[in-house]
């Protein structure tokens, strides 16, 4: 017995050198850390239980069975973040260069399996030269076997890739498929095809870096979520992250104790709408003086900046904030603003997250590139996934709701529960000049007449009160109560309850 034990020791330590000191050393050397390393970060301290540490690929080719390290290449298992259940797989590039292998597929379906069974989120950490060439088509078909896992567990329980390393090839596909992608600057990249095909099929120079890195993902193709400096601190904001999302489908949010007053008044609120309606003012600080103590975890800040997406609390309860942003094309909707915010909303209505929206948006963004590129298409996605979301919608507008944007940005008639408006409200098909200019055609070639008549439309639609006569609009509150007016709809809409006609699934315009 003590023998076996020894044996096992043995093999254990050898498993967790990966592909030895000198690989380990230039890892660090690339300024990353090892797969065992990471874990160590991402989870509670002492809750990682691994599973196949034992576990050795079967190729024979090329001298591979001389070749076999312990685990192939992955790292998997189970733990805890602030105590909640998560499933991890994490890459590791010193055996293999991290690439996948059949049996290093196997390893990683097996935890997304198990996460289905018991429902608790999948991370994963990618770290690879892609597929294990030696191996050929076995390895491409356990690409495809997390490929069909990926998309069963979307919408069922949240997954999270970490990129922090190579990810190319069709290895960018798993992490497409999943919520949210979160990378590592200068040290993590992913594209279809790397820099020297493209060089041979496009005649294009271009790095690995500018072609796929962190900051390309992130404002360019807006493929990415987010980006962080180094592995250690793309580690500890997915802690924070996380704190954020429900373990499944079926679950709540976690409830965060806070000492944030329910009803806290902001005074402040009420000077930053500025007096001229053409000017802009940040939207971010309204979202920061309504979410509980000033937490708000926004996600792709650095892509389609005209829309704002992200997390933050009311009343310890986690809430999906979508906002336009005056400060970027006057919060215009364009196609990857459409895109950004219909996908997030989607995110929100699978996991039983509540959205508040709001609302300064003088209408689509017009121009031969969007209508080129599909606005109508693109600008689908939104109305389409507000309209089919179940989950509790308050809508406030604070300033412009022009035209179908109106209407799309969670209106009372896409099902929005609650829609409160500020006094400084517009509500209307346009803005008042272009409507003059279209009505009184004649008349607005006069200036003084153009003038009074965009004066007189002003007065007249320009408001929250006409939308408030029908009823599309619940209530104008000041803005300095929009904390307590928001927090009181939500806590209303607790036991909101709206099912769907049933369908196979819906046909996204995409
Ligand atoms: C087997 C691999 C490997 C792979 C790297 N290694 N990629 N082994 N299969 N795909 C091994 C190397 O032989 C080396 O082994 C070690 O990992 C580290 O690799 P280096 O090249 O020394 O590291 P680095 O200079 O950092 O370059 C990393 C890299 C490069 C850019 C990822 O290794 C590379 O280009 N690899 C091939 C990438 C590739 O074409 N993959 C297939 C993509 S197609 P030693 O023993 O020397 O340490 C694909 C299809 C998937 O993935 C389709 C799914 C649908």
């Amino acid at each position: 017995m003590h023998e076996i034990i020894e044996e096992l020791e043995d093999k254990r330590n050898l498993a967790k050198m990966g592909g030895g000191q000198k690989r380990i050393d230039a890892q660090h050397s690339k300024g990353k850390l090892t797969a065992r390393e990471r874990i160590v970060i991402l989870l509670d301290e002492g809750s990682f239980e691994e599973w196949d540490i034992f576990v050795e690929h079967r190729c024979t080719d090329f001298g591979m069975q001389e070749k076999t390290i312990p685990g192939d290449g992955v790292v998997t298992g189970y733990g805890t973040i602030n105590g909640r259940l998560v499933f991890v797989y994490s890459q590791d590039f010193t055996v293999f260069g991290g690439s996948l292998s059949e049996t290093h597929a196997e390893k990683i379906c097996k935890v997304m399996d198990q996460a289905m069974k018991v429902g608790a989120p999948v991370i994963g950490i990618n770290d690879s030269g892609g597929a294990r060439i030696q191996e050929g088509v076995a390895s491409l078909g356990g690409y495809a076997d997390v490929f069909q896992r990926n998309v069963m567990a979307s919408g069922v329980i949240p997954q999270i890739s970490l990129i922090m390393g190579p990810c190319a090839g069709g290895a960018v596909y798993s992490p497409s498929i999943t919520d949210f992608i979160f990378m590592v600057e200068d040290s993590s990249y992913m594209f279809v095809t790397g820099p020297e095909v493209v060089k041979t099929v496009t005649h294009e120079t271009v790095s690995a870096e500018d072609l796929g890195g962190a900051t390309t993902h992130t404002s360019k193709s807006g493929v990415a979520d987010l980006s962080f400096e180094n592995d250690v601190q793309a580690l500890l904001m997915t802690r924070r992250f996380f704190n954020f999302i429900p373990l499944n489908n079926k679950d709540k949010s976690p409830l965060r104790e806070t000492s944030d007053i329910q009803g806290r008044e902001e005074k402040s609120l009420d000077t930053l709408i500025p007096d001229n309606p053409n000017l802009p003012y940040d939207m971010k600080e309204l979202l920061e003086k309504v979410v509980d103590e000033g937490d708000f975890f926004e996600l792709q800040p650095n892509y389609a900046k005209n829309i704002i997406i992200g997390f933050g609390r009311m009343d310890g309860v986690t809430v999906g904030f979508v906002a336009n942003q005056p400060m970027v094309l006057a919060g215009c909707l364009d196609i990857n603003s459409s895109i950004k915010g219909a996908r997030f909303v989607r995110f929100c209505d699978s996991f039983n997250i509540p959205i508040v929206t709001f609302v300064d948006v003088p209408g689509f963004m017009p121009g031969t590139s969007q209508e080129y590129g599909g606005i109508i298409t693109h600008g689908a996605k939104l109305l389409y996934a507000y309209a089919e979301c179940t989950v509790p919608k308050v809508t406030l507008i604070t300033r412009k709701a022009y035209g179908g944007a109106y209407d799309v940005m969670a209106s009372k008639h896409l099902r929005g529960d609650v829609n409160l408006a500020w006094p400084s409200a517009e509500i209307a098909v346009m803005g008042p000049k272009g409507a003059v200019e279209i009505i009184f055609r004649e008349e607005a070639k006069d200036p003084e007449k153009l003038g009074q008549r965009t004066e007189e439309y002003r007065r007249k639609f320009a408001n929250p009160f006409v939308a408030g006569s029908r009823g599309f609009i619940d209530d104008v509150i000041l803005p300095r109560h929009t904390r307590e007016r928001i927090s009181r709809s939500l806590a209303m809409l607790k036991g909101k309850d709206v099912k769907n006609p049933w369908k196979k699934h819906g046909n996204i315009p995409l």
